[in-house]
Formats: structure tokens, sequence, C-alpha cells
């Protein structure tokens, strides 16, 4: 019996025969990933947001060269992103132009903002610690490109979140008030860092065919569930309230059992309407802007260069 080649391709992914970019492929496959990494990559960009807001107000020298190491690694983690994106044959400005006319989703959590110093730590310790989560399995993703990316993306990462964690233990070991700014920072961010997960695989339309093709190894329940039995013991050592009166350890299923989400919340943002969403947008739409003449100078530099080759 032969096998069509959808079939042959499907046969690959069981064996976990990574997909590279001059493989045949299902076009459905092809457009799932573009979905999905472009999504990833914008959410890299956006990412940067929230927390640039704090690097001219951290509190030290030290506490600002790490900040800024770290926005700048998003930035590195984008373009990787948006090159993994390319070898499935996207236009990187296509993908740009999405994001900046707002037709492109990206990760809802960004759009959220950003209060106080205590925000650093916390994004740091739950929105890095979730993202972790999340692209420690896409290592293992089926698309060779975007699985390589990853290796780089959570190495950094996990720096990302100690210095988070680092940050929410010298404010819980300080005086009462930094205490209280970093439970008010975990009493905001818990909820929407739930989110990232997106939504119950019940009400999911891709995961049961991106797990058929091996891009997620988790669905996202699997992995909102790892992420609060991960979390407690963390906020439990410093000291800390996670903000759900639902939350109860589970003996029988070694996990715990915790509140609902507020989807209505979730769907809102992930449809713009987020408390910093335009104001997110207005930011990329002006660096994007405001980096015209830097686009034009090296496309410049870059034909005077090929006419002296060629001379
Ligand atoms: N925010 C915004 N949109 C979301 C979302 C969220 N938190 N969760 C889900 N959605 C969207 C999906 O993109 C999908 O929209 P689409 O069909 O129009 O493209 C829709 O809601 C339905 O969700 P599904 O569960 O069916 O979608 P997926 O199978 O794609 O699963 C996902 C969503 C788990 C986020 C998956 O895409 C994924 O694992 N992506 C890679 C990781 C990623 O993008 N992370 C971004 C945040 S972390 C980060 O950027 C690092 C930080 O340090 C800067």
């Amino acid at each position: 019996l032969e096998l069509t080649q959808e079939e042959q391709f499907q046969a690959r992914i069981d064996e976990d025969i990574r997909i590279e970019p001059k493989d045949w492929m299902p076009e459905a496959y092809r457009k799932t990933l573009i979905r999905q990494i472009s999504q990833h990559a914008h959410s890299e960009l956006v990412g940067m947001l929230p927390e640039g807001n704090w690097i001219t107000r951290a509190p030290s020298l030290k506490r600002k060269s790490i900040l800024l190491a770290k926005v700048q690694d998003e930035a590195g983690h984008g373009l990787y992103l948006y090159s993994a994106a390319e070898t499935l044959g996207a236009s990187r400005d296509q993908m740009l132009a999405d994001l900046h006319s707002g037709k492109a989703k990206y990760s809802s959590i960004f759009n959220y903002p950003t209060l106080s110093w205590a925000d650093m730590g916390t994004i740091g310790w739950l929105v890095d610690g979730a993202a972790i989560l999340n692209q420690v399995p896409l290592c293992r993703t089926s698309y060779g490109p975007y699985a390589r990316a990853m290796v780089r993306v959570c190495k950094e990462e996990s720096f990302h979140q100690r210095q988070g964690f680092e940050i929410m233990q010298t404010l819980c070991e300080g005086a009462p008030e930094q205490k209280a700014m970093a439970q008010e920072a975990l009493n905001r961010w818990w909820w929407p860092t739930l989110m990232m997960f997106g939504p119950k695989d019940a009400d999911s339309p891709n995961t049961e065919q991106s797990m058929k093709w091996r891009i997620k190894r988790f669905t996202n329940d699997e992995l909102r569930q790892k992420f609060v039995d991960m979390m407690v013991p963390q906020a439990e050592f410093l000291g800390l309230t996670v903000p759900d009166d639902k939350l109860q350890w589970n003996e029988a299923k070694q996990g715990y059992d915790f509140g609902d989400v507020d989807w209505a919340e979730f769907w809102d943002v992930v449809k713009g309407n987020g408390p910093c969403s335009r104001e997110r947008l207005q930011a990329r739409t002006d660096a994007w802007e405001q980096g015209a003449w830097v686009r034009e100078a090296a496309l410049a530099h870059a034909a005077k260069r090929k006419q002296r080759a060629e001379a």
C-alpha cells in the first residue's frame, strides 16, 4: 500500500524526525507555524515595552544594566523568531505590517501596565517563568528552525527568570513597604500570567491539530497546571500569598486545584482592548517610523558596497 505524501509526512512526525524548510509539508502545517512563530516574535518585540518603561527608573546602576541587557535579549529573540518564520516563506515586512495594523496577535500579557519596580521582579519571576515552561518543550517542536531558535531563547529566558526571582527575594527580605510592593505586584500579575497559556483546551481551536503535528508538545491546560504547581511553593518561600481563594493542594492528582481565569477579560485583551493595547501598538509604530532613516541608510550602504565590489 502506497502512503500519500501527507501520510508520509505524519509518519516522519510520529518518528520525531524534524521537518526542515525545504521538506514537503502540508499547507496547513506551514500556515499554523507561521501563525504561531510570528505571534511569538511579535510578543518578544512588544514584550520589551513594559520593562523598557523602567530602565530609566531602576533603583541602582546594577539593576539598570541587568534590565537593559534583558530587554535587549527580547529584541534578539524576536529576530531569531522572524528569521525562523521567514524560512517558511513569510515576509518580514508583511509580518511587521500586520503587527502595526493591529491584525496580528501577540501575547495578552504585554497589554498590562508596569506600575511599580516590583513589577520588574514579578515579570521576570512569573511571566518569564511561564514563558520558559511553554518554550522548553518547544525545543522539541517538529519544525527544525523553530526548535533550534528555542534552545538559545530558553537559556537566556532562564537568566531572566532568575533575575526576576532575585528582585522579588530582595524586596521580600526588605522593609515592610517593599514586601507590600511585591505582594501588590503579585496580586495584579497572577491571573494575567495564567492567561498566557491560552484558552482552556476545550475552547482552544488549534491545540488538537498542533499536538498531532507535534508543534505543541503539551496542551494549554497541562502547562497552566504545571505552572501553578511550580509557582505556589516559590510564592510560599517568598512569604507571598497567591491571590486565589480556591487554591488548594489536591493529594489525589498531586497538584493544586485552582480558581477559574476570567475568560471574558482574556478574550477582551486578545481582541485588542487591554489596558495598554493602544499604547503598545503606538510605541511599535512610532519605533518603526522613526527607524525608517536607519533602514534607508543601511540599504544605501549595502548598495554602495555591492557597486564597489563589482567595480
Ligand atoms: N495572548 C494572545 N492571544 C492568545 C493567547 C494569549 N495569551 N493565547 C492564545 N491566543 C490566541 C491564539 O493565538 C489563537 O489565535 P489565532 O487562532 O487567531 O491565531 C487563539 O487565541 C486560540 O488559542 P489556541 O490555544 O487555539 O492557539 P495556539 O494553539 O496557538 O496556542 C499558545 C496558544 C499556547 C500561546 C501557542 O501559540 C504557543 O505556545 N506559542 C509560542 C509561545 C509564545 O508565543 N509565547 C509568547 C509569550 S512569552 C514571550 O514572548 C517571552 C517573553 O519573555 C518576552
